[in-house]
């Protein structure tokens, strides 16, 4: 019997007789690659994130150099390309704006390239979501490999998390119990390392998802950015992007409905990002799987919240890596995942997480003794949100969890910085904050304004939550009684948009109700008086965005970047 493969996809770029083969050679030759580098061996691409814009991935080029060792040693040509590079602190007006171009930039670079697989690195934000969309549609072997966390950050002895812990104590810098001199040393204290921020914000989040998924190696997520094993892992995903290569192992293989039903419920356990709940959407209508909120909500009843990481917890993803890591929380939830969904390791994800014990109980919860029974975010419906909004439970206040308030509103973003600590804003700890023109069209781009401040005459009398309500995002490493995502959105005439200063709204998470308390003809009569707020762009990739975006319930992605099978709905 023949054990011939087929010929790699990148043979299609050389074996031609025409010029360009040749001129394929010599630019390779032009880089000092002779053709034995390459002949008969995968071309492995590197794609990488790496800026120095996105300090969570500045490292990136160096992980790079341990990735291509790994594909030289399996037999492999690995050649490093780069990417737009997302960095939370600078880009404006936020990241989410640009995470679909990401995504378009990952997919038409491996596809329009002489590549038989690829490694995707990246860390922040939403640079890992973007390299699992665009590989998802390119769908050739792939493997993620994160930067990893930072080291904990340290102030006068409390350990501390990026930025959960700059939003605790930007709050205590308002309300005045701490000074300027206390804000700029925390300044040095909180970042210390290169790696993404070390709570279980959005990044750690989507690395969990990587591994969750089956997309990354075991073990991926939490190592930290700085420890020597994080290259070690590295090298071990060059080596084995070439075996995927000749088993054919991509994306669309082993990302299917129970590989999502898994990375939910790891979600649940670990409390994670709300951003999550956008970011899984859109990698799954890359592959053609509609998930719905309704999915994530079922999901997160029946799946306890075990890891005990800062913002919902106590601890950070150096002490996570310590206890075991993904392999072992995902051991702690067997019994309700899937675990014979295949993985990157050609293996099933039971095979993976097999052996791997919890080394402390504290960090990582058993299912008898969780931090929750339930998972860490829940789906609220109502007139206010027909489609759907988000909480976060396990990083909320429980008395507020069943709430009725008076509205206090703005209109968008500026309008909440013009007047938030006005001392003539006549508002009570008891009262809901509302925001509008803050959601995917409106923001534009679902910025993270969704984390509303406390205004300083409330924080003067130590409160320091009260519940919000906006069609934003919040930031993974944010927390309190923070509706987010309420779709449909404000500036397209949504029911948000009709609430006025006074209304009365309640929140009863236990039951996932949000509601405005007037009767539906005055809702009728002011949503028909809308007036459309979306900004009105001209031309570019903003245009291009505000024509194709979908809203927050489905993933934030553009409707025709979507799997074809999706393409009507
Ligand atoms: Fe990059 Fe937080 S700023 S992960």
């Amino acid at each position: 019997m023949s054990t011939e493969l087929p010929p790699n996809r990148s043979r299609e770029w050389f074996d031609t007789p025409e010029l360009y083969g040749w001129l394929r050679r010599a630019a390779f030759k032009a880089e000092g690659f002779s053709e034995s580098s390459y002949e008969g061996k995968p071309i492995i691409g590197i794609c990488n994130t790496w800026s120095e814009l996105t300090h969570c991935n500045s490292h990136l080029r160096d992980l790079a150099q341990s990735v291509k060792i790994g594909v030289w040693q399996a037999g492999g040509f690995p050649m490093e390309f780069p990417v737009m590079s997302l960095g939370e602190y600078n880009m404006k007006p936020t990241t989410m704006l640009y995470r679909n171009l990401l995504s378009m930039d990952v997919e038409e670079s491996i596809t329009a390239n002489p590549l038989d697989g690829v490694v995707l690195l990246g860390g922040c934000d939403k640079t890992t979501p973007a390299l699992l969309m665009g590989a998802a549609s390119a769908d050739i072997p792939a493997i993620l490999v994160t930067g990893g966390p930072q080291l904990k950050g340290n102030w006068k002895g409390e350990e501390l998390g990026s930025c959960t812990d700059c939003r605790r104590y930007e709050v205590e810098l308002r309300a005045g119990t701490i000074d300027e001199d206390d804000w700029a040393e925390l300044q040095s204290c909180i970042v210390r390392s290169n790696g993404h921020c070390m709570t279980m914000g959005t990044a750690s989040t989507m690395g969990t998802m990587g591994e969750a998924l089956g997309m990354s190696l075991p073990g991926n997520a939490a190592i930290p950015a700085v420890d020597s094993r994080r290259k070690q892992h590295a090298e071990e995903a060059g080596r084995q992007i070439v075996k995927n290569v000749s088993s054919d192992l991509t994306p669309s293989r082993i990302m299917d409905e129970k590989a999502f039903d898994n990375a939910i419920k790891c979600l649940h356990a670990i409390g994670g990002s709300t951003n999550a709940i956008v970011h899984l959407t859109a990698i799954a209508g890359r592959v053609g799987i509609d998930l719905s909120l309704e999915r994530f909500d079922e999901l997160s009843k029946t799946t306890p919240f075990l890891l005990n990481l800062k913002p919902s917890g106590q601890y950070l993803m150096e002490d996570f890596y310590y206890a075991g890591g993904v392999p072992a929380l995902m051991g702690r939830i067997e019994s309700i995942l899937d675990l014979d969904n295949i993985t990157v390791t050609g293996r099933t994800l039971g095979e993976n997480i097999a052996g791997h014990l919890v080394h402390n109980e504290d960090i990582i919860r058993p299912m008898s003794n969780p931090l929750d029974p339930e998972g860490g975010l829940a789906v609220l419906y109502g007139n206010i949100a027909p489609t759907g909004a988000v909480i976060k439970p396990t990083a909320a206040s429980p008395d507020l969890m069943v709430h009725k308030g008076k509205a206090i509103v703005f209109e968008d973003h500026d309008d909440l910085g013009n007047r938030i600590d006005d001392p003539d804003l006549e508002v009570s700890p008891d009262d809901i904050l509302v925001m509008k023109n803050s959601g995917p069209i409106g923001g534009p781009g679902i910025p993270e304004w969704g984390f509303l401040p406390i205004p300083k005459k409330i924080l003067a009398t130590g409160v320091r939550d009260m519940v919000r309500l906006s069609d934003a995002r919040m930031s993974g490493t944010a927390f309190g009684t923070v509706v987010v995502h309420v779709t449909p959105e404000s500036a397209g005439g949504g029911p948000l948009s009709a609430i006025r200063d006074g209304d009365m709204i309640e929140l009863d998470v236990p039951n996932r109700k949000l509601n405005l308390l007037v009767t539906d003809e005055e809702l009728a009569e002011r949503l028909n008086a809308h007036k459309n707020r979306a900004p009105d762009f001209k031309r570019g990739y903003k245009w291009l965005h505000a024509q194709h975006i979908l809203q927050a319930d489905k993933g934030c992605d553009f409707d025709f970047l979507r799997a074809e099978s999706l393409q009507s709905d």
